[in-house]
């Protein structure tokens, strides 16, 4: 287990990302009715971007940073930068800590990070949080002994850092058996865009899989022709909520501006079913 965020945190993958999951989050509190979060893959909660490892990458200036002080119209992403601003100067919230801003009093949160000094580091962050349950398990294992939730209403994201050569496999094969066991969940699931050729296959799974409703949500910096570098970042999104789409796209369209890609694209499309 070599991967780690922090040298990551806040790069323009995780504003995409992180963006379009406080637009779910907001769609849980059109109902009363309480639900479980289930972060499988969660990493360490906050992230210094003045830490030695964040800056030696500093990919949080083409991103949150560059977010943060662009004089364009930011109207899109008021919640979610309420939820950045809310930390320590120089701090980026992880998902866990974006999960944890959406739960009312009855909602609980359950988050999985299997090496260990992230553990610890999650673990002390959520110390006496009696709404959140860290897990020292991996993420697919806690999918399997968590649903379905006892509230049967939830949300699942799926973060896994793609350090295994079959990560897209196992994603397929987690989501089936997740499926199975809560059909009704909205999932989110993020995965790398190099080239194309793996994302082809991944989506071709994804279809046999016969579910209702996929969204997918690609937001290209450069067009995906250099395997070994991140030109892009892609959501799943399983039993969108209605609508979402209206929402997310132009936002991102907004987004690839403020972060100058000028070769940049985005492409929403329904991989099953439509709303
Ligand atoms: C991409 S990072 C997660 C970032 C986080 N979801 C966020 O948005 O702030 C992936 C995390 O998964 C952890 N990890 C790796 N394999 C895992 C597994 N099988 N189960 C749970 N966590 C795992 C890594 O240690 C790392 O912290």
């Amino acid at each position: 287990m070599n991967y780690r965020h922090i040298y990551h945190a806040g790069n323009f993958s995780d504003v995409v990302k992180h963006y379009v999951l406080t637009l779910l989050l907001q769609k849980l509190h059109e109902k009363e009715k309480a639900f479980s979060i289930i972060d499988t893959h969660a990493g360490i909660g906050v992230y210094n971007l003045q830490s030695q490892q964040a800056l030696k990458t500093n990919e949080a200036q083409e991103g949150i940073l560059k977010l943060l002080h662009s004089s364009q119209d930011r109207s899109f992403f008021e919640q979610y930068l309420k939820v950045i601003q809310k930390q320590k100067t120089g701090f980026y919230p992880g998902s866990p800590v974006i999960c944890r801003a959406f739960l009312r009093s009855q909602d609980r949160l359950w988050l999985s990070e299997l090496h260990p000094e992230d553990f610890q580091s999650l673990t002390r962050y959520f110390d006496k949080d009696p709404q959140v349950k860290v897990l020292h398990q991996d993420g697919y294992t806690s999918l399997k002994a968590l649903l379905p939730p006892r509230e049967k209403r939830g949300f699942i994201l799926i973060d896994p850092p793609f350090e295994e050569r079959n990560e897209f496999k196992t994603l397929v094969n987690g989501l089936r058996e997740s499926y199975k066991r809560f059909a009704t969940g909205i999932y989110m699931i993020w995965f790398p865009i190099k080239d194309l050729k793996p994302i082809k296959e991944f989506y071709a799974a994804l279809k046999g899989l016969e579910i209702p409703k996929i969204l997918t949500v690609e937001f290209l910096r450069k067009p995906p022709i250099t395997p070994e570098f991140l030109n892009g970042t892609g959501l799943i999104i399983v039993n969108p909520p209605w609508k979402i789409q209206e929402k997310i796209e132009p936002a991102l369209e907004r987004l690839l501006k403020i972060f100058e890609f000028t070769e940049g694209y985005v492409r929403l499309e329904w991989l099953c079913g439509e709303n």
